[in-house]
């Protein structure tokens, strides 16, 4: 059983609302849109639609995830193909829960010399926290609870649902 946590109708207004305060905000700024497979691809697909201004994108995949628990290590699967140097980054990340993935995100692209590095998350686990993360636009942020849905996995399933929802024990 899935129990419904976060709607259709909700994801759909979050992700309004942050199309309008990324395009005023990069209205002078051609911005360089980096969603972080797999997770985020649904919500920045829908996020990059909701943006107005001008907008260049390249995927990047890490992972650190094995079932519902983090096991710390970052791994690289797929660099973007684009450089980055004099770019104005947007991180765009389906949660930050723990804060390692975004930590070592930042490390490796900051040493190419961006003009500037923003992070732009659908859902944030504040109380999760193990690094500090410096999230320029949250979504929505939420208790300490394993969800799925709108790109997020469970072992690889429930990316689909298109609603966030939480797995009844
Ligand atoms: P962090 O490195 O601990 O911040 O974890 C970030 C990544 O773990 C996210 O980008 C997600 O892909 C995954 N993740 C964290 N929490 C959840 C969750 O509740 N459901 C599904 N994936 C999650
Ligand atoms: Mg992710």
């Amino acid at each position: 059983m899935i129990d419904v946590f976060i709607t259709e109708e909700e994801i759909r207004e979050t992700v309004k609302n942050l199309g309008r305060k990324i395009s005023e905000d990069y209205a002078e700024k051609e911005i360089f849109i980096i969603p972080v497979l797999k997770g985020s691809a649904i919500f920045a697909s829908d996020l990059i639609r909701s943006i107005t201004v001008p907008l260049a994108l390249d995927f990047i995949e890490v992972s650190s995830y094995s079932g519902t628990e983090s096991n710390g290590i970052v791994t690289f699967k797929k660099d973007i193909n684009t450089n980055i140097a004099g770019k104005h980054i947007l991180i765009v990340e389906d949660i930050v829960d723990t804060g390692r993935t975004l930590a070592v995100l930042k490390q490796n692209l900051m040493k190419r010399n961006p003009a500037s590095f923003k992070v732009c998350s659908f859902l944030s686990k504040p109380s999760r926290r193990e690094i500090e993360a410096d999230i320029e636009y949250i979504g929505i942020e939420i208790e300490d609870k394993f969800v799925i849905g709108y790109g997020m996995d469970f072992d690889e399933k429930y990316r689909n649902l298109p609603y966030i929802g939480v797995i009844r024990e």
